[in-house]
């Protein structure tokens, strides 16, 4: 079966990351999936926005969980120049995009961006997958495990995708037996071997970031889950065929 073409914070090669202008022009593209990065507003919002603090995306300053969501969509996004002949963006939330993508054929893949523990991000993320009636159509990504054993609780028709940096044994062993669906790898990090492996568990891959065409010609050829990319239309012409 083909990898699933998942478009990185949406068609964040051309436009503007984690916009809905991004999200729109990623399907446009043919991308079969979205990732996306969440966080908590001050108020308990949930927001798409990649970075801890606001200072790169816009011209305020500070953290994104000191702000509530009517404060942060005041601080518009700093855009692209393709995408500021389209319209301006602000940070949308979680809800503004599964209203869009309730109805496509997509898989969102929603990477939880904490550090610690956040269980008000995973409880709200769970309610608003629930409300669109969106829970089989996503997968929930985090660097840490605990987290997705409470996703799974919380949302448990949710698929579950465990973020390595690095590879090891022991972690696709711990991964299989609480459950999970996939392991999120990054491409650097992919061997033969590691495919194996996390195949023999019976674990999907997802493997990020992956833009170049050779690249992806390369990764689309190893029977991966999902590759994750800036540029879906690379894939998208890459796998035409398939
Ligand atoms: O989900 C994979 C990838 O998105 C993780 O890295 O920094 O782009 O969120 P980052
Ligand atoms: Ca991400």
């Amino acid at each position: 079966m083909r990898s699933l073409n998942i478009a990185h914070r949406g068609f964040s090669g051309q436009y503007t990351e984690n916009t809905m202008t991004a999200f729109e022009k990623a399907y446009e593209a043919g991308a079969d999936g979205i990732e996306l990065d969440v966080r908590l507003t001050k108020d308990g919002e949930v927001v798409i926005f990649h970075d801890a603090k606001i200072d790169r995306m816009t011209e305020g300053k500070g953290a994104v969980s000191e702000y509530t969501l009517e404060e942060l969509q005041s601080h518009p996004i700093i855009t692209r120049p393709l995408q500021k002949a389209i319209k301006q963006a602000v940070i949308p939330t979680l809800s503004e995009y599964l209203e869009c993508a309730k109805d496509k054929p997509l898989v969102t893949n929603i990477e939880l961006k904490s550090i610690k523990k956040n269980y008000r991000l995973e409880l709200r993320v769970a309610e608003a997958i629930q409300i669109y009636k969106m829970e089989e159509q996503v997968i929930i990504s985090s660097f840490l495990e605990n987290s997705l054993i409470r996703m799974k609780i919380l949302a448990p028709r949710a698929k579950t995708g465990l973020l390595l940096s690095k590879y090891d044994e022991s972690t696709i062993q711990m991964a299989k037996e609480l459950g999970f669906n996939y392991v999120h790898l990054k491409a650097v990090n992919l061997t033969e071997e590691i495919i194996e492996s996390a195949h023999a568990h019976g674990l999907g891959i997802n493997t990020w970031t992956i833009n170049e065409m050779k690249d992806l010609e390369k990764a689309n050829a190893l029977g991966l889950y999902g590759i994750i990319t800036d540029y879906p239309d690379r894939l998208r012409t890459i796998q035409y065929n398939d």
